[in-house]
């Protein structure tokens, strides 16, 4: 088993080397992962997504050391960040070197940058390091626009010929949560699974949310889009009241995803082609299923995909903002 687990990751390290691309496991989602110093690998990367160019890519790195490779600038803020979260489901943007990683930074004058704990990616990004591969740029495995993948089955289906490294199914299951380090204060611009709270502890400084302040100009980048992380049916977010009110008026089939047992208990009463699944009602365990969920509601070729709005509450926050833009 170990040796199996090795031989992989050195073929996909190596393959990294050659400047191809390769689907990485991390704990949040798998990654569509090339050198990030090398011009043609990232620009095959924004190729085989569908992605524009512009919108900049995160560079994983074995551990904080690599930092400064890319970094110009980390403020001390970024640091307690760094020391209290990585390995692990953070991302910092940081000023950029002049002219490192320009393709990866899609131009931008700040990078993002990201170390990750699944063993299986420190291992990959450990073997590409010993062979001169300082920084692996990875954007979620998916096409540009779509849910991200949670498994290696889910990055084949979207990319058949790729290598795609099996690491089981991500712990985490939303993207990392990215915290702007580049101004005067840190500013979340991507929920994740690491509240504001912990953030704030972290840095030693009150994180600001890119959500509630308006005052606060925001690169526009994919994640940002409002309508992003989206499965092809028509995904809309509603009170289990509502949900119960509209659906003598639906148009059927659909799927749907509650939490509380009141639509489960009127189950019998539902409709044939009304699918129903219940949503985990611990925010950890719904963010780990959310997008293999999606995706397999997808899969039973609905029309729409009802979902019980989550609780508010910071714990949810990373929830409701992937559903919030798979409903817009
Ligand atoms: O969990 C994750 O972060 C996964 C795994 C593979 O690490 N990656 C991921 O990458 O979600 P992607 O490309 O799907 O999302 C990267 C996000 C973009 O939405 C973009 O907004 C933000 O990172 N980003 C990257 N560079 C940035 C920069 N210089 N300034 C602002 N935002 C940036
Ligand atoms: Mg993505």
């Amino acid at each position: 088993m170990v040796n199996a687990f090795s031989d992989q990751v050195l073929q996909a390290a190596q393959a990294l080397v050659r400047g191809e691309l390769i689907g990485l496991p991390t704990e949040t989602v798998y990654g569509l992962a090339a050198d990030a110093l090398n011009p043609s690998a990232v620009n095959a990367i924004f190729e085989t997504k569908g992605r524009p160019p512009n919108h900049p890519l995160i560079v994983h790195l074995a551990d904080a050391a690599m930092v400064p490779v890319f970094a110009s600038e980390v403020p001390a803020f970024a640091q307690g960040l760094m020391a209290a979260c990585w390995p692990g489901p953070l991302t910092l943007i940081v000023k950029r070197n002049a002219g490192v990683a320009d393709a990866a930074a899609g131009g931008h004058a700040t990078i993002a940058l990201r170390c990750p704990s699944h063993p299986m990616a420190q291992a990959v990004l450990r073997a590409a390091l010993s062979q001169g591969v300082q920084g692996v740029a990875a954007p979620s495995a998916n096409v540009f626009g779509s849910v991200s993948p949670t498994t290696a089955a889910h990055v084949r289906e979207s990319f058949p010929k790729l290598l795609v490294l099996d690491g089981g199914a991500c712990d985490v299951g939303i993207e990392s949560t990215i915290v702007d380090c580049s101004r005067d204060v840190p500013v979340l611009l991507r929920p994740g699974m690491l509240s504001v709270s912990q953030l704030s502890a972290a840095s030693g400084e009150s994180v600001l949310s890119a959500f509630e302040t308006s005052s606060i100009q925001t690169t526009a980048a994919p994640g940002t889009l409002a309508s992003h992380y989206a499965p092809r049916a028509r995904v809309r977010l509603m009170t289990i009241e509502q949900m119960r009110a509209h659906l003598r008026d639906a148009k059927l089939p659909l799927a749907t995803w509650t939490r509380t047992s009141l639509l489960s208990v009127e189950q019998a009463a539902l409709p044939e082609d009304v699918k129903h699944f219940t949503m985990p009602s611990d925010a950890a365990q719904c963010a780990h299923d959310l997008f293999a969920q999606l995706r397999s509601m997808d899969a039973l070729g609905v029309h729409e995909i009802w979902i019980e709005t989550p609780p508010d509450g910071e714990a949810w926050a990373g929830v409701r903002d992937r559903l919030q833009r798979a409903a817009a």
